[in-house]
């Protein structure tokens, strides 16, 4: 037997109207504010990219163009932000959408698809020809919805890391009274 497709929750009230449109300053802590709530360290253990202020500040100042907020009734409830790049020795240019989001009260209603095909269409304006995204192989929810998306050809990326704190460098360093790197 077909196993059932998964049930959609009921939302309680329905669903006010939401805008897709580009980021402004003024959206930029609620932004960050709900970065912080889907963006966790556990859930998030890469170390290439880190949701912080820092980060954020640099994308939005440098691609405005091509970060988008949804809003509902007067809130930011989801962004997708994202640059175009080319690769060195490439002609290609690439949409490379680095931050999804989507506020947990109102996700599977359709909007990161409505996020992600407005931000199609800008990198497409600019030229790109491919659509980059990646997330943690664990991110299934994620995983399904850029499958459902469009998304495929789909390459494994593996991260490995080294403990520091038994390398006798490490340990020489640490001991040194006189190198006290920590913050007042
Ligand atoms: C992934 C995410 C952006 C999806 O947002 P959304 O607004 O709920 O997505 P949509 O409603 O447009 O699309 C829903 C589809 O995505 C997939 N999907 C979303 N959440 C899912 C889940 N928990 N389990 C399985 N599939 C899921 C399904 O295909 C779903 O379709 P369905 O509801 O008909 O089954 C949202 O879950 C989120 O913010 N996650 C945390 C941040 C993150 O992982 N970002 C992506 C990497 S940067």
């Amino acid at each position: 037997m077909e196993p059932l497709p998964p049930a959609r929750r009921k939302r309680s009230k329905p669903l006010p109207s939401v805008d897709i449109r580009e980021m402004e300053l003024r959206d930029v802590s609620a932004v960050f504010d709900l970065g912080q709530k889907l963006f966790t360290a556990e859930e998030w253990p890469t170390l290439y990219r880190s949701w912080d202020d820092h980060e954020l500040a640099q994308l939005f100042s440098t691609e405005a163009e091509t970060c988008l907020v949804a809003e509902a009734e007067g809130r930011v409830i989801g962004f997708a932000l994202g640059r175009v790049m080319q690769k060195p020795r490439s002609a290609w240019r690439y949409g490379w959408l680095l931050w999804l989001g989507v506020d947990r009260r109102f996700k599977r209603n359709g909007i990161a698809t409505r996020l992600v095909k407005q931000l199609t269409g800008l990198f497409i304006e600019r030229d790109a020809r491919i659509m980059l995204v990646d997330t943690a192989a664990k991110n299934h929810s994620a995983i399904n919805f850029f499958r459902r998306n469009g998304f495929g050809q789909e390459i494994r990326h593996v991260y490995l890391s080294q403990n520091l704190e038994n390398d006798p460098r490490y340990i020489e360093r640490n001991d040194d009274p006189t190198n006290d790197d920590t913050e007042d």
